[in-house]
């Protein structure tokens, strides 16, 4: 930045050239090192901006046959001077030239997100156990969410999960009408209503419940679901597999174990608990002194929610019922990605993944 004004010698197309593009040139260096407000009143300020007290120290010394060439020239310098203020990046490789040698924009490169992180790594594991991976819409019908599931209209178990609804659907038979899933299970009838047994699937992917937000609950959150069916599938499967999954998530020496609970999607049920891995299952805050974190919801599929496929692929024109719950059985199971994250990394409030804060979330880079 400099005030001085050098005036013109003569006024020959070349000489104007010269002197305009050295102004330009200090513009593009001011627009590279200020901010864009001291710089629009430094150069373009009405009364003693640099581009006024040049153009009037040049005007006042020309010859009448300059002034022509002179305004020209000041109008375009004007226009570029404030395209250099909109893309100041661009401005100055228009007037320097590019000079390769000097060094490149940086880039970091980006990293996982720590949420995508923790669920790819879910994923994973399932994944080399053999089970695919699907994914399926966030809004979905009142069928595929809760219906199918074999949880009918106004059954209780539907007020565990409170449920945004899409506005304007009352005109719509009850199944059809609109809303945020609020689990990743739908996505086990959508792949059961499409393919034949055997089927081994995870499904990841974000859900949403009217839950207040606070340190453990968000209204948009993450899940993992699995599915295995096929012939000869037990509850010892299931208890084998998630063992397996739940020591490849969190170390070897962590203990599963299975305590009786309920979905209507599965019969029997079960919550998973983990060994408590803070305090090695000793009992300590984290795990209030249990020794033991529950970490997940599972079961053995429950007939009806076969019987809920095989009518929807009769109506899909499938002739034969595939899921006939005599010859065929299977488990599901499905799992909180944040919950699984938070006590991974130890983090004690959920809504940190969602801040934005680069501070947390360099962390994980
Ligand atoms: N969908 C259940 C929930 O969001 C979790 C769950 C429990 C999924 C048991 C399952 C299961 O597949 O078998 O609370």
């Amino acid at each position: 930045m400099s005030d001085a004004v050098n005036l013109l010698e003569n006024y020959d197309d070349a000489t104007l050239d010269q002197a305009f593009t050295g102004v330009m040139a200090e513009a593009t260096a001011d627009v590279a090192t200020m901010d864009a407000e001291a710089f629009r009143l430094h150069w373009l300020g009405r009364k003693q901006g640099r581009l006024k007290t040049i153009s009037e120290a040049w005007l006042k010394s020309a010859p009448a046959e300059a002034r022509k060439p002179l305004g020209i020239r000041f109008n375009q310098l004007k226009q570029q001077i404030e395209a250099a203020l909109e893309a100041p990046v661009a401005a100055t490789a228009q007037v320097r030239g590019i000079d390769i040698t000097l060094p490149g924009a940086v880039r970091a490169p980006g990293v996982e997100h720590p949420l995508l992180k923790t669920m790819h790594e879910i994923v994973q594991v399932f994944n080399h156990l053999g089970f695919g991976t699907n994914t399926g819409p966030q809004v979905e019908t009142d069928f595929y969410n809760f219906e199918a599931l074999n949880f009918p209209p106004n059954h209780p178990a539907r007020d565990t999960q409170d449920t945004l609804i899409i506005a304007d659907q009352q005109s719509k038979p009850a199944r059809e009408r609109l809303l945020m899933r609020t689990h990743t299970s739908p996505v086990q009838i959508r792949t059961m209503v499409e393919q034949a047994p055997p089927i081994r699937i995870v499904i990841p992917g974000k859900v949403h419940r009217n839950d207040a937000a606070d340190a453990t609950h968000s209204p948009i959150f993450h899940q993992v679901e699995g599915l295995c069916v096929d012939t000869n599938i037990t509850f010892s499967d299931l208890k084998g597999t998630l063992d397996h999954a739940m020591k490849a998530l969190f170390g070897s020496a962590v203990k599963t174990r299975f305590f009786p609970s309920f979905f209507p999607f599965t019969e029997p049920s079960a919550d998973v608990q983990i060994s408590c891995i803070f305090c090695g299952g000793k009992g300590c805050r984290k795990c209030k002194h249990s020794g033991w974190i529950e970490l997940l919801g599972c079961g053995m599929v429950d007939p009806a929610v076969f019987a809920a496929v095989n009518e929807q692929r009769a109506l899909a024109g499938e002739t034969s019922p595939a899921y006939d719950p005599a010859k065929i059985s299977g488990f599901a199971f499905g799992m909180g990605v944040e919950r699984i994250a938070m006590i991974q990394h130890g983090v004690s409030d959920i809504g940190h993944f969602y801040s934005g804060d680069m501070r947390f979330l360099e962390q994980f880079a």
